[in-house]
């Protein structure tokens, strides 16, 4: 199999309509869709997916937020795409993301106690294959 990543487009980027802007980005870099899925996530899923936050004075902050509206849940493909989306993602906090990111042209800080920033990409071949089989058991 080719190299996968999880993708989501969190609540606030599929609120603000950002669904198909992320997803042109995606694949005009080249990358394959494999799987997209627009879902309610639940609270055990967010407590799996988010494990290693878990204890982090914004971690219950963050699941409620992932579960005030739908996510695009997205498999990429393609050779370093793991990295690669990291790449497109640009920096966890929007106001530092660089222009020419997802977040670095369409995210900014909300004043939210949980940094909304559109996106979620694996941070490795490890995390993605245990994050697609948590979002996507059926592939
Ligand atoms: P992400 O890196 O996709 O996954 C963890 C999320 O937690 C992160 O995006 C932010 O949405 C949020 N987050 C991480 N660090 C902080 C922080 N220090 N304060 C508030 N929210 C954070």
């Amino acid at each position: 199999v080719a190299e996968r990543t999880l993708v989501l487009v969190k609540p606030d980027g599929v609120r603000r309509g950002l669904s198909g802007e992320i997803l042109r980005r995606i694949e005009a870099k080249g990358y394959t869709l494999r799987a997209v899925r627009l879902l309610r996530p639940t609270s055990e899923v967010l407590h799996q997916h988010y494990a290693e936050h878990e204890g982090k004075p914004f971690f219950e902050p963050l699941v409620e937020f992932m579960m005030s509206g739908p996510v695009l849940a997205v498999v990429a493909e393609g050779e370093g795409v793991v990295p690669g989306f990291r790449s497109l993602a640009g920096a966890t906090n929007p106001t530092e993301a660089a222009p020419g990111t997802i977040r670095g042209d369409l995210g900014r800080d909300w004043g939210t106690k949980v940094v909304q920033n559109l996106v979620h990409g694996s941070d490795s071949p490890e995390s993605a294959s245990r994050e697609i089989s948590l979002w996507f058991p059926e592939l």
